[in-house]
């Protein structure tokens, strides 16, 4: 191929980042188009005045986002599904497309493509025609007990099929439950009072409708900032209760007005920490004397890697917890397939409330993620990218002990990211902008939080290869004592 323009400014260091983002602009404005062939690392470097390993590292950070491939023998392309769409929106919006700073996401470059395409053509070559309609809007039957067997063998899970609920991932999930929740048991919201009509005898016995109520909403500080526009708009009102080493602290959450309280007992996001067994059984107590219910996020709960496993929450008691889970780290984000279970006359008015929203999830992925659980390929891969991804998280782990031991690392037996605390004086805004000029994943903590803290950030290590993460570490000390 041709010439390619890539600003550069030599000046401003992070030169990898920097070609890294010329390529990605060049694939999202259609400048590159699926299949092209890029220059070899050594052409390309000539070209741009840098070294070949600057070049390397910008290839193989874009392959790991899913932009371009490279092949043996054929060269480095362009990914064929690496179209303009994926440009950020115009305007002062946030960018939907941050994968590569999300600590959270996994390497989808291992997305199992061939399979999950096996998948699909024996999906759409067997299922009968009118399998095509509107389906249940709780998803199909067979992926419903396929989830509902893999729950129970991997999650000790209770769940009976008819109590699962087939959704766009956990984001999805939790907005559904939270509508049902505040239409329920939320406190009337503006626009609630008096004055409408009340055709489906919907208004409690004061006259005041449900729907639309407001809930008072128990969620971890700190929390998963992207999560708390969402809550919001489902009719949470946000009650912030401090984690600590055991987890939420199940005492402070007691003195709050909570109907419902969302945590992450697996692998607290941001934190790493996993919920303790005195906290397990405290939490479950509190739901049952208060009445409330407890949503638990289960969105990374397949990566373990050195403790026993933990079962979730949920199968200690069904009547109270709300389980929500995907497939976004196992497989892909974008296939936005999710579950959530909930005690049965609760999971009733999820199902109700997802008909009358959208009428229900695409069926041919769902006949798809049937099959590949039925034939044990996502258990397959699951075991592949646990070996993997230990393998990188190890790498980390030695990389920030040799050369940033003042640095505390937590939350690392399970999950796609641990929790750095950082020495007093470093600032998580710098050392966030420094570390993704190196290609790390990396998310401050600071504006997770409700009460401040202690400057910590949580850095992805799902797609740092083996190879780079000293040298990334490194070069992060290096650039953050000068
Ligand atoms: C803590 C946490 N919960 C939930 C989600 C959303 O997951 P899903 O893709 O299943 O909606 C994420 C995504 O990164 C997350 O980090």
């Amino acid at each position: 191929m041709g010439d390619l323009y890539v600003p550069l400014d030599h000046g401003r260091g992070g030169v990898a980042a920097q070609v890294a983002s010329g390529l990605r602009d060049a694939v999202c404005s259609g400048r590159l188009a699926p299949g092209d062939r890029l220059p070899s690392s050594r052409d390309l470097a000539a070209d741009l005045g840098v070294s070949r390993g600057v070049v390397v590292e910008a290839y193989e950070q874009l392959v790991a986002e899913g932009f371009l491939v490279s092949r043996v023998g054929s060269g480095t392309r362009v990914a064929p599904a690496a179209t303009r769409d994926r440009a950020a929106p115009a305007g002062d919006q946030e960018p939907y497309h941050d994968y590569q700073s999300r600590a959270t996401s996994p390497d989808l470059g291992h997305f199992p493509r061939e399979r999950w395409l096996a998948a699909l053509r024996h999906a759409l070559t067997t299922i009968p025609s009118d399998a095509l309609d509107y389906g249940d809007p709780g998803g199909i039957p067979e992926l419903r007990e396929e989830l509902a067997g893999y729950l129970r063998r991997v999650r000790a899970a209770d769940v009976d099929p008819a109590n699962l609920i087939i959704v766009g991932g956990v984001a999805q999930g939790l907005s559904l439950v939270l509508h049902v929740l505040a239409e329920r048991d939320g406190r009337p919201g503006r626009g609630d009072r008096e004055g409408r009509a009340d055709p489906e005898g919907r208004a409690d016995r004061a006259g005041r409708f449900g729907r639309g109520g407001r809930l008072g909403l128990a969620v971890e500080d700190p929390t998963s900032h992207r999560q708390v526009p969402l809550l919001r708009r489902a009719g949470a009102d946000l009650l912030p209760v401090p984690v600590d080493e055991r987890g939420l602290d199940v005492a402070a959450l007691r003195d709050r007005p909570a109907r419902a309280v969302l945590v992450t007992p697996a692998h607290q996001y941001p934190t790493g920490v996993v919920l303790s067994p005195a906290r397990r059984a405290a939490l479950v107590e509190w739901a049952r004397e208060a009445d409330a219910i407890v949503l638990e996020d289960d969105y990374d709960a397949e990566f373990r890697f050195d403790r026993d496993p933990v079962g979730c929450l949920q199968g200690l008691a069904p009547d109270r917890v709300v389980l929500a889970g995907s497939v976004s780290k196992a497989l892909a984000p974008g296939l936005r397939l999710g579950w959530v279970v909930a005690p049965p006359a609760l999971a009733g008015a999820i199902r109700l409330a997802r008909g009358e929203f959208d009428l229900g999830s695409p069926v041919i992925e769902q006949y798809a993620l049937a099959g590949f659980l039925r034939t044990g390929g996502y258990d397959r891969h699951l075991r592949r990218m646990r070996r993997e991804y230990r393998r990188r998280r190890d790498a980390l782990v030695r990389a920030l002990a040799e050369h940033l031991p003042e640095v505390r690392v937590r939350g690392i037996e399970a999950g796609l990211h641990a929790c750095l605390d950082l020495p007093a004086g470093w600032d998580e805004g710098r050392v966030v902008a420094t570390a993704r000029e190196l290609g790390l994943a990396v998310e401050a903590v600071g504006p997770m939080r409700f009460a401040p803290g202690r400057p910590a950030v949580a850095v992805g290590f799902s797609r740092l290869p083996v190879h780079r993460a000293a040298e990334a570490v490194r070069e992060l000390k290096l650039r953050m004592s000068g």
